[in-house]
């Protein structure tokens, strides 16, 4: 695997690839992000993977400094699945000069639910996405679904300025006990790690609530959502929400479009100690 930091180098390297993958992430890699490498070889080769921790998108009390930084365990997992370039740019590589451009995404999508509790998240996060796409061109680009709105976002971004590159979602991969792998996982006390679970079983709960009502109205999704968040509160967890969308636009739903069967995700974010998880369930 080569390993790159220079964009230009970068580009020297994928000179007549018109057919490159791409993963991109902020490292500390887990099997989630060993799936996604691997659906990536399915839609395009070379496989290129990036590890950049993008200040951009964190706020300025979150956790930029204390990130995990675990480059050469990554690099031996990255050779290990075949990935043909890992671009790994520094700050200075990636933002020779202050990032004054940015690409704002709409407020009904980038305003709600992360973007709420996480001011600006979205906003560094397409920026950095649009600016590692311009230095891999990618015909196919891989990003979890574990990220739901970061990867309707992008999808978004991606179609709205006509970027030459397909966007494919990856399952999320959960421990055996239903935690979906996340690098942040990492912080948790073993304590926590025990109850940390309870976060996606009561999202199977909230699903099952919604499978089982008679009446789907959009005051009755509220209830659930109510409830789930108190039995979060009761266990010891910060909920910053729990949310009942729409899978098309994360938009509430009317009674009007639940009447006609639309698709449901059930999103979540809440903090257990100091540790925030996310996670998420289709219905
Ligand atoms: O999901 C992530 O790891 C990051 O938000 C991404 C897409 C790599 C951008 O920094």
């Amino acid at each position: 695997m080569k390993i790159i930091s220079d964009i230009q180098e970068l580009r020297d390297h994928l000179r007549g690839q018109n057919r490159a993958s791409f993963v991109p992430t902020m490292g500390n890699l887990h099997e989630g992000h060993l799936s996604l490498m691997r659906l990536a070889r399915q839609h395009g080769d070379p496989v290129v993977a990036s590890i950049f921790v993008n200040r951009l998108q964190f706020g300025p009390n979150e956790d930029f400094d204390s990130y995990p930084r675990t480059m050469q365990a990554d690099i031996d997992k990255l050779e290990k699945e075949g990935v043909y370039i890992l671009f790994a740019p520094t700050e200075r590589d990636l933002y020779p000069q202050p990032q004054e451009y940015r690409v704002e995404p709409p407020e009904q999508l980038g305003k709600i639910l992360e973007g709420e509790f996480r001011p600006g998240f979205f906003q560094g996060v397409c920026t950095v996405v649009l600016k590692l796409f311009s230095c891999v061109q990618p015909k196919v680009a891989v990003f979890g679904k574990k990220d739901y709105q970061q990867l309707m976002i992008i999808r978004q971004m991606a179609k709205q300025f006509a970027l030459p590159v397909d966007i494919i979602p990856g399952e999320t991969i959960r421990a055996d006990d239903g935690l979906a792998l996340s690098s942040r996982n990492s912080y948790l006390t073993p304590e926590q790690r025990v109850e940390a679970p309870h976060l996606q079983r009561i999202l199977n709960e909230v699903r099952h609530q919604v499978l089982d009502l008679k009446d789907r109205n959009s005051a009755s999704l509220s209830q659930i959502e109510k409830q789930a968040v108190e039995q979060l509160v009761k266990r010891g967890w910060q909920p910053d929400y729990i949310a009942i969308r729409q899978q098309i636009d994360l938009s509430i739903s009317s009674d009007e479009s639940l009447q006609n069967g639309e698709s449901l995700v059930i999103l979540t974010a809440a903090k257990i100690g100091n540790t925030r998880l996310i996670d998420n369930l289709e219905i």
